[in-house]
């Protein structure tokens, strides 16, 4: 369970330039939902997301991962945590191009106590799971789009996670390849992984069961299809 109650979060606060990007944000995502965080270009879901994934700190409020509250973790459990329990999808892969797709999906085990081998057949099932198993050697580079958010996403489910938060997941894809993409994430929460997918793309709301609508930091509606 994700539990966030008046969440508050500045970008350069008490300065001239602050902004007050989230404004006493709360929902709860329980385990299995697949959620949709809607909103135009700075809203602030991609901090939303950085928030509930622990790479970003907050001002105000509780976060909550599964009982953790991530204010209370010191930075070494809060690493842990999110290593354990939550993949993130980065906005543009965000991935390392002169690395193969191996290296890459590898990143994540890097602090893993498992063997050098044990951690090459994890990253190589995730590869064979996202179908980049043939592809598993060549430099993220010369891959396509569709390719590299596959490896992105192979990154993200290595340590086999409760949660997958994904930012704008296809935003950089073309139409046919970003159905392919959903597709993916789609089939990773009906298999009891918890996705919460930020995107300014109504269509791409459509594979979430609920949908969470920021305005300039605020929640304006949230609605559930059955
Ligand atoms: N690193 C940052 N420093 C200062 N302001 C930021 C930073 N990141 C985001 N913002 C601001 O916070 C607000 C929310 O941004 P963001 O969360 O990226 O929105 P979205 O993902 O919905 O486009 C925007 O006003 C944006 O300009
Ligand atoms: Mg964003």
């Amino acid at each position: 369970m994700i539990n966030i109650q008046s969440l508050h979060k500045f970008y350069n606060r008490g300065k001239p330039n602050q902004v007050h990007a989230l404004k006493g944000v709360s929902f709860r995502i329980a385990k299995g939902e697949s959620v949709a965080v809607t909103g135009r270009s700075g809203s602030g879901k991609s901090t939303l997301l950085h928030v509930m994934g622990g790479i970003d700190g907050f001002d105000e409020g509780v976060v909550e991962i599964d009982g953790y509250n991530l204010s209370e973790l010191k930075d070494h459990a809060l690493a842990a945590l999110r290593n354990e329990k939550i993949g993130i999808v980065l906005q543009d892969f965000a991935l390392i191009p002169d690395y193969s797709a191996m290296e890459n999906v590898m990143v994540p085990l890097y602090f893993s106590k498992h063997s050098a081998r044990h951690r090459r057949e994890k990253a190589l099932l995730a590869l064979e799971q996202m179908g980049m198993a043939d592809l598993a050697d060549k430099e993220v580079k010369d891959l396509s789009g569709g390719q590299k958010q596959r490896v992105a996403i192979a990154r993200a489910m290595v340590n086999d996670p409760s949660y997958i938060l994904a930012d704008e997941p296809t935003g950089a894809l073309d139409t046919q390849t970003a159905k392919e993409i959903l597709g993916v994430l789609k089939s990773l929460n009906e298999k009891g992984i918890t996705l919460v997918i930020v995107t300014h793309e109504k269509e791409v709301t459509h594979i979430c069961r609920r949908v969470i609508t920021l305005e300039d930091g605020v929640i304006i509606n949230e609605s559930e299809r059955r």
